[in-house]
């Protein structure tokens, strides 16, 4: 396994590997989640390139850019026995110099739900995706559905400026008590992380209550809030049901049906997501 650091280096690689890469995007403290969509890489092609830059550009000025988890010598030794041949670490004045003035900018998908909650997230996001494909070129991209918004933010984005590569979205990996796993739980405390399976339950129930005929999207909703208002003390932000390929507004229950939802535990924000009518 290598390690590039600069932007230019990781660019000579491309070159001489173009049309055999496939690239998992990631900001690092690596989890099984994270794994996953290696493991894909690694079976779908011949050089699997990791990255791990926490981007600057995509924390709000409330979002604590400097409190994000980091250890490098974990994330080089789970890389390394997922098999990955390239980790591309750079530094954030390699990715934006000084004079750097240009952004990427998809509309309306990242207006609501996280878009929202945190603007100019999406921005940062895009902005730094586009990059990262530019430098890698790679001809496969991996993206968790854990974050559905920005999976398909990333797939209106690489529609409309006629990337060419695929993007692959892999389905959601948890911990045993059913709390999706992302790099922000290691900031809950343990009172906090007793609580997080509340968002889990919430789409549990949302599912069960679909299941058994809901008529209404009030009676799902009612449903899905009830493990967050009874059994956990975290303040929601958001719980939507939405369309999952547009992600415009349900307003009835229908055939498939996209639960996203966003809580607060303290400064620590969790989301999650599942698809009413998939099993
Ligand atoms: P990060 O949060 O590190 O996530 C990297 C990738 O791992 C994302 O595609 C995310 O959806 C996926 N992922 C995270 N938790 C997962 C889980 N429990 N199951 C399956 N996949 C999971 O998302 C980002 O970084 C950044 O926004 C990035 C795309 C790298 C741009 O900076």
């Amino acid at each position: 396994m290598i390690v590039i650091e600069t932007v230019a280096e990781m660019q000579q690689f491309a070159r001489d590997h173009r049309g055999e890469i496939a690239l998992v995007p990631t900001m690092g403290y690596l989890h099984q989640g994270h794994a996953s969509l290696l493991r894909e890489a690694r079976k779908r092609a011949t050089l699997v390139v990791l990255s791990i830059f926490v981007n600057p550009t995509q924390f709000g000025v409330n979002e604590d850019l400097d409190s994000y988890p980091q250890d490098l010598e974990r994330d080089l030794s789970l890389a390394r026995e997922e098999g990955v041949d390239v980790v591309f670490v750079p530094k954030p004045l390699d990715m934006y110099p000084a004079g750097f003035k240009s952004w990427l900018v998809v509309e309306e998908v990242t207006k609501e739900l996280c878009g929202a909650s945190r603007p100019g997230h999406f921005r940062g996001v895009t902005t730094v995706v586009a990059k990262l494909f530019n430098i890698v070129t790679p001809k496969l991209a991996f993206f968790g559905q854990k974050d559905y918004q920005q999976l398909a933010v990333i797939r209106r984005m690489v529609q409309d400026f006629n990337m060419d590569l695929e993007i692959v979205g892999m389905p959601i990996i948890r911990d045993r008590d059913g709390v999706a796993l992302s790099s922000h739980n290691s900031r809950l405390d343990p009172v906090q992380r007793k609580s997080a399976p509340c968002l889990s339950q919430a789409l549990m129930a949302a599912r069960v209550a679909f299941r058994d005929g809901a008529a209404s999207l009030h009676e799902l909703r009612r449903a899905a809030l009830d493990p967050i208002q009874a059994r956990c003390r975290a303040e929601l932000d958001y719980l939507e049901f939405r369309d999952p390929d547009t992600l415009l507004p349900s307003y009835r229950v229908d055939g498939r049906m996209l639960v996203a939802l966003a809580v607060r535990f303290g400064p620590v924000r969790l989301i999650d997501n599942c698809i009413l009518g998939e099993e």
